[in-house]
């Protein structure tokens, strides 16, 4: 499976991987969790995009990190805010999703990326990059991992097949310098010696026969006309009630809701209907409220996403007025 990885890596994302710089996991979270376990010292200081991960942040406190929030923007991380912090504090490694922010879906700008890149080989910076969903782009191609420009060895390249494969086959990998993912290894085995040797011989196979490619071409048309469907959907049953960009990838679309309406409520009461998705407050730093909402689109088929819209709206209406009216019009009255 290291062999059809860095094939994969090298042909599709640019990233220099070969077999001893590739460890397998079982999913991202295990990357995120060992790699932090073999990077980090308990008060190393770690930067994290904030809206951002929590199953990341979890892993980095759990082996004794201190976070520090740096914001994001419509061009991803900003790396001015952590430009600044670098010059006050000891940062030893920064959390990034630059090709779809979690959760807001934006892509990190080209400047950005550069910007980042040279930070961190000045201050000897490490870059966790986290490509959960590299696959899923709609527009052409997709701009290359930060890994696959990397030239000072500042970046640890974390992705999974959780999004094209299954969640549930808990399958992941990390590419690293030989070194440090020799370290990794020496932690991964102390509480997993040998991975799932079966299960990652098959996936292999899939690689190698190029299933898994087509599998992927075939997906990225699904999920671009669930996109469309869900963005149509939305459109005519909410109308001004969110406000989106057309993602140009990824899985979900971030949504400013109107600020007389209560998100969490609003997902609350969706819930209660069969629809689930989440408020900002579940990405944000200190967990406050903030007016966005992630509605994953790749889960539901179309008629499905029509149907979720459908019941958001029923939701909406039965919130109670202080949940959603402000003076005149309230949102439900607009749908
Ligand atoms: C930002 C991010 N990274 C990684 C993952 C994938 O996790 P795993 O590979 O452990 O299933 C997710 C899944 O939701 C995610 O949101």
């Amino acid at each position: 499976m290291r062999e059809a990885l860095s094939h994969m890596l090298a042909t599709t994302r640019g990233v220099p991987a070969t077999p001893s710089t590739v460890m397998v996991t079982r999913g991202s979270q295990q990357a995120l969790d060992v790699t932090a376990r073999a990077l980090l010292a308990p008060g190393d200081l770690v930067a994290v995009e904030a809206l951002g991960h929590r199953g990341a942040w979890t892993a980095f406190r759990l082996a004794g990190a201190q976070l520090v929030p740096v914001p994001v923007d419509g061009e991803g991380l900003s790396v001015a805010a952590l430009a600044a912090l670098v010059e006050r504090q000891p940062i030893r490694a920064v959390y990034v999703t630059p090709h779809h922010q979690f959760p807001t879906t934006t892509v990190m700008s080209q400047t950005r990326r550069a910007e980042l890149l040279s930070l961190a080989a000045r201050h000897r910076l490490v870059i966790l990059e986290d490509d959960y969903d590299h696959e899923f782009h709609y527009d052409g191609r997709p701009l290359l991992p930060l890994a696959a420009s990397d030239r000072a060895g500042s970046v640890i390249y974390m992705g999974t097949l959780s999004k094209i494969l299954a969640p549930g086959l808990r399958s992941g990998f990390v590419v690293a310098p030989e070194p440090t993912i020799e370290r990794i290894v020496s932690f991964r085995v102390a509480s997993d010696i040998q991975g799932d040797h079966v299960t990652e011989c098959a996936i292999a196979e899939l690689f190698e026969d190029g299933e898994l490619a087509r599998h992927v071409r075939r997906m990225r048309c699904t999920y671009m006309a669930r996109r469309d469907a869900l963005v149509a959907a939305l459109k005519r049953v909410l109308g001004e009630a969110v406000r989106f960009q057309l993602p140009a990838g990824g899985m979900a679309l971030w949504a400013g809701v109107a600020p007389e309406i209560d998100v969490e409520r609003w997902a609350e009461r969706s819930l209660a209907r069969g629809v689930a998705f989440y408020g900002a407050r579940m990405y944000d730093f200190e967990g406050r409220y903030q007016p966005f909402a992630r509605l994953g689109f790749t889960f539901l088929d179309e008629d499905e996403l029509r149907e979720a819209a459908r019941r958001m709206a029923t939701a909406l209406a039965e919130l109670p007025r202080a949940a959603h009216a402000r003076a005149d019009g309230s949102a439900a009255s607009r749908l």
